[in-house]
Parts: C-alpha cells; structure tokens; sequence
C-alpha cells in the first residue's frame, strides 16, 4: 500500500474518532487483566477524554497529527509531541513521545505503521531531537515486536496496583 501523509488540521481532529474507538476495542482485548482495577470507558467517553487531549496537545508547537490516506479514506494516524527531557539519560534537552499510532483494522499488516512511524522519526529528527518515547499496553504484543522491528529497545515497565484491599 502507498499512503499519502498529511499533517491534520486541528480543525478536523474528530475524523480521528474512529480510528481512536478501534484502538480502544484493541486495547481492552490485550490487556484484559487490567479490567480487575476498573472497567473500560464506553467509547465515547474514552473519545470525548482523548479529544480533548488531543486538542490541548495541538496548543503545543511541536506537536503533530500525521495521517495515512488513500484518496478520502483515513488508513491510520500517528500523534507526536515534544517533551522536555529530564532524565538520567545525555538524550538532549527534549525527547519525541508517539502518543498514538493506530492503523485501520481493514488496513494493518500492509506497511501503513511502517509509514506513520517513519514520517514521526523524520519529524523528530529535522526538529534535532534524538529519541521517541512509547508506551504500549501490556499484552499488546504485536505492537511490540512492530516497534522491536524497527528499532525500538525496552526502556520502562510500568505497573500498575489498586491502593485499598
Ligand atoms: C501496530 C500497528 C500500528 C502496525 O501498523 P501496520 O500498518 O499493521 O504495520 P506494518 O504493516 O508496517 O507492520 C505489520 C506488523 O505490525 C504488527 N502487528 C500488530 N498488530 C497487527 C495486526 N492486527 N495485523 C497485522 N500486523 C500487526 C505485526 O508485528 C506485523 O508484523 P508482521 O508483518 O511481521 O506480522 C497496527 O497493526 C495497529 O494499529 N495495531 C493496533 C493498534 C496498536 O496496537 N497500536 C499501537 C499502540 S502502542
């Protein structure tokens, strides 16, 4: 597949609805555990708190909505930012965070990601940053080996407790 990528208005930020629901329905599906601590948000909830997320993002300078596309349909998108970097780490002042990448069901397997992913390191890469923070949920092993593919490393294992017995 050849996608064309294009840097989304903020504007047009509630064409990501779709693509950000099947995310959820992948997400809930992976880590099916996570259910112990609490149930998963219905859809639109989960969206509406995304949106605007996404939004208050958007205010940022440096950060930007890509988007795969095949002619008017939407294959899959990517959300990168830029973080201060703190950190123990000589990985320059500030690090790139993938905050969301999601291919079309109907659409995975066929380079999309490959795409998305590359165009966010470019990105990153001409604003002189060195490194791209992501997180994938526990049990999404597939995204994993996606990133492993290209070249990502582990770098934090986050876990998560209830507070009260
Ligand atoms: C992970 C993802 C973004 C990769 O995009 P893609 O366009 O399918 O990626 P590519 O075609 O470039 O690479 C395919 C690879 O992705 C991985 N993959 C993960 N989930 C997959 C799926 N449901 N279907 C096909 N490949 C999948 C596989 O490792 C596959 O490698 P393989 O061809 O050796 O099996 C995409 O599969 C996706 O949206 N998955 C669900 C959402 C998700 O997990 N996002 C990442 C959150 S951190």
């Amino acid at each position: 597949m050849n996608p064309v990528i294009d840097v989304l208005a903020s504007s047009d930020v509630d064409c990501l609805e779709r693509l950000w629901k099947q995310l959820l329905v992948h997400h809930s599906r992976a880590a099916g555990h996570l259910t112990s601590l609490g149930a998963v948000r219905p859809p639109e909830d989960s969206w509406r708190l995304r949106r605007g997320q996404y939004l208050e993002w958007l205010q940022e300078p440096l950060t930007a909505v890509l988007v795969a596309r095949d002619g008017d349909r939407l294959l899959g998108y990517a959300v990168v930012r830029v973080v201060d970097a703190p950190g123990s780490w000589k990985w320059g002042d500030q690090v790139g965070v993938l905050e969301t990448l999601v291919v079309d069901d109907e659409a995975r397997g066929a380079g999309v990601g490959q795409v998305l992913l590359g165009t966010a390191r470019e990105r990153l890469a001409e604003l002189g940053i060195q490194v791209m923070k992501i997180s994938v949920i526990a049990g999404n092993e597939g995204a994993v080996r996606f990133y492993q593919r290209e070249g990502a490393v582990d770098f934090v294992k986050t876990l998560v407790m209830p507070v009260s017995e």
